[in-house]
């Protein structure tokens, strides 16, 4: 049966995919965005739609999103705004608390309150205490910057708010880092895609290339995203939306290069090499796959080809 969703943060990367696979499904979407980070392009194609209703709105803003809760009457919240880009949330602390914690309470509170029987949170391995192997959902919690700390501090306020509701389906989606067309933030890959457009036979000028990152196809975790609340009972549930397979940076350049058939060289940018970066980060995705019977595709050629291809960078 159809459902319509709110979808917060709809006009980011991640949000852009969830919108466009929802309505294909024939789901309603309620997208909701303050336009910070967000892109127009990602809201202008569903403006017709009549399953789309979009607000340019601030998650912060308790009495409009209490209005909008009221008036929609969803069975279901993704809620994936936040400011997300770790050297943005360093420079801008405070609105990594507002925004991470503040606005997600008020849109959690709104939602709950509303009576959506479908609840989905946009966690990150940030979470996570740095190590070397893949995490578990059960592996020991010490993110090391604000961003992880807004997150952490969140995903406890969800689980404390979900023991009033043990009627609803709850989900604390931790994200590993996805990858795909239309990324907003500056991460690597939108970077090397960046500095190839201009000029294929560029030096990339890039940070560190020895971090190690699970790297998850955006299209494959925004399907994860709803059907796993086909699969699951009520309750409130900690899950990793991640491969399980970690490739460094420098493997990633190699590939990319492999794809489109020429050696890319590489200098080290000093701007771009971050003070403080986690060596490893990787998910055990074992809960994922029993829940789901699936798990997104970790095979990074076939992603970057579409990738390439999508960018105009592959014929
Ligand atoms: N992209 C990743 O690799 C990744 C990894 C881990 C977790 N996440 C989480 O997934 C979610 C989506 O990430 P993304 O990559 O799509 O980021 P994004 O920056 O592209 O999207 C976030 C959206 O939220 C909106 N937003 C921010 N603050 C808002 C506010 N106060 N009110 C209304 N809208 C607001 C922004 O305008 C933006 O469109 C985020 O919560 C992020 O922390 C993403």
């Amino acid at each position: 049966m159809s459902k319509k969703w709110m979808v917060t943060g709809a006009a980011g990367f991640l949000g852009s995919h969830v919108v466009e696979q929802l309505l294909e499904r024939g789901d309603k979407v309620v997208a909701v965005d303050n336009m910070g980070w967000g892109i127009q392009e990602h809201i202008d194609p569903h403006l017709e739609h009549k399953n789309f209703k979009f607000y340019k709105e601030d998650i912060c803003k308790i009495e409009a999103m209490n209005k909008i809760f009221t008036e929609e009457k969803v069975d279901g919240l993704i809620h994936l705004a936040a400011i997300h880009f770790i050297p943005d949330c360093i420079k801008d602390p405070s609105k990594a608390v507002k925004f991470n914690i503040f606005g997600s309470q008020v849109v959690l509170k709104a939602a709950l309150d509303s009576g959506v029987k479908f609840l989905w949170f946009a966690s990150t391995g940030d979470v996570y205490k740095p190590s070397e192997t893949a995490h578990t959902e059960e592996a020991a919690l010490e993110p090391f910057n604000i961003y992880g700390k807004s997150k952490l501090l969140m995903e406890e306020l969800v689980r404390f708010g979900a023991q009033e509701y043990p009627d609803r389906k709850i989900v604390i989606g931790r994200l590993l880092n996805l990858y795909g067309s239309r990324e907003t933030n500056p991460h690597i890959l939108p970077e090397i895609i960046g500095q190839l457009k201009k000029d294929i036979n560029t030096t990339l000028r890039l940070g560190n290339l020895y971090p190690k990152r699970d790297l998850v196809p955006i299209h494959e975790v925004a399907r994860a995203i709803y059907e796993v609340f086909e699969k699951i009972d009520d309750g409130c549930f900690t899950l990793n939306f991640a491969t399980g397979v970690a490739q460094s940076m420098q493997e990633v350049i190699d590939m990319v290069g492999e794809v489109l058939g020429k050696k890319i060289n590489v200098e080290t940018d000093p701007a771009k090499v971050r003070a403080t970066e986690r060596p490893h980060l990787q998910a055990d995705v074992t809960k994922l796959k029993e829940i789901l019977g699936w798990t997104p595709n970790h095979d990074l050629k076939s992603g970057l080809t579409e990738l390439l291809k999508g960018e105009g960078l592959l014929t």
